[in-house]
């Protein structure tokens, strides 16, 4: 079998691809990381036994099913409930301390099983490395260490100042929100938090996806275990039904939760299409997929979106380091930023 490392494609040919696929399909290609569309092309022609560029070009301009194809596979719907827990954590915190409720006041779980982490012995081990480094660090040596820790957060807080948008109603966007596990996260947070906390406003979250299929998927909010393999049983009970079928279980959210939710297909590098500007906006691994010339576009359009003050949410491993425009780093653990065009952030 032909290896990708084999295939070479070459700028004209591949501005050619490019441009016919965008005519084809309407999708704005060139956004992507060239590498991250190329090897998308290499394993297509692959699949149909092409060789050379030139020919997949004659192949995708008369194969109407081929396009299809291509589209199919482009998009990475990689997701699952709770994704980054700490996160959750973290917004959980935000909406606490925003409302001056301390959090042994409520009842919240968010933190998964040890035994239910997917890549549990990893974690453990780092876990247990750590335990190990703290024993050596002298008394008055972790003191200081936790006094920096608190000090952090401190100002991290004092300087968030989460104000609903709307009269008493906190707007959030997913965005990409892939096949629901990141909007439905939030809803459970938001939820179980509503029900506890007397004076918890209204929330309205709005989740799209370029994806046809990954937002269909998504309204019918049916998930296999492998949504589930990092969410606490304290949500997984609260939130969720379970079914036996015959190819395993089945888990199906609350339709408390599904009403919360606002799902779009759209293309977000064309904008968005509902009228809303947020408070918190979720915009989590789609920006490692995006080259450097057009991020600057795609960022205006998720600033635009923000309220003053309003939070964003990247990845884990995407970063826009201290500052974007009116967007500047609050917490570089979580890579949240604050939307602020006062001086003091
Ligand atoms: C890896 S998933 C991230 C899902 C979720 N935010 C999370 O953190 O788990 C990336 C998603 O980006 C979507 N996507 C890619 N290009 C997009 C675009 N131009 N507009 C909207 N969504 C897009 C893909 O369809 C895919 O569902």
């Amino acid at each position: 079998m032909k290896l990708i490392e084999s295939i070479h494609i070459d700028n004209f040919s591949y501005r050619r691809l490019i441009k016919l696929l965008k005519i084809k399909t309407g999708l704005n290609f060139e956004y992507y990381n060239k590498h991250f569309i190329e090897k998308r092309i290499k394993s297509r022609m692959i699949r149909v036994n092409c060789d050379d560029p030139e020919d997949y070009l004659k192949h995708i301009s008369s194969q109407k099913e081929e396009i299809k194809n291509f589209v199919d596979g482009f998009t990475i719907n990689y997701t699952f409930f709770i994704r980054d827990y700490d996160v959750f954590e973290t917004l959980q915190d935000i909406l606490l301390h925003g409302l001056n409720v301390s959090k042994k006041d409520v009842d919240s779980d968010i933190k998964p099983d040890p035994s239910k982490l997917a890549n549990f012995r990893t974690k453990a081990n780092a876990a247990k490395n750590l335990k190990k480094k703290a024993h050596l660090i002298s008394k008055p040596e972790k003191y200081y260490i936790d006094i920096f820790i608190f000090l952090n957060q401190l100002a991290f807080y004092k300087k968030l100042k989460l104000v609903p948008s709307e009269k008493n109603s906190i707007n959030i966007w997913s965005c990409p929100c892939a096949t629901g596990e990141e909007p439905y996260s939030i809803a459970m947070i938001m939820d179980n938090l509503k029900t506890q906390v007397p004076r918890f406003p209204k929330y309205r979250i709005v989740a799209s996806d370029i994806a046809h299929e990954a937002i269909e998927k998504a309204k019918i909010g049916i998930y296999t275990n492998d949504a589930m393999k990092e969410i606490s049983d304290y949500y997984e009970n609260k939130y969720f039904t379970k079914q036996k079928t015959n190819f395993g279980h089945n888990n199906s959210i609350s339709e408390r939760i599904k009403s919360n939710i606002d799902f779009v297909e759209e293309d977000v590098t064309k904008g968005h299409n509902r009228p809303y500007k947020y408070d918190i906006i979720f915009c989590r691994y789609l920006l490692i997929y995006f080259n450097r010339e057009n991020r600057p576009k795609f960022l205006k359009i998720i600033e635009n979106r923000l309220v003053e003050n309003g939070i964003l949410i990247l990845g884990k491993t995407e970063t826009l380091f201290d500052s974007w425009g009116s967007l500047k780093l609050i917490d570089s653990r979580n890579r949240i930023y604050i939307k602020s065009h006062s001086k003091i952030y």
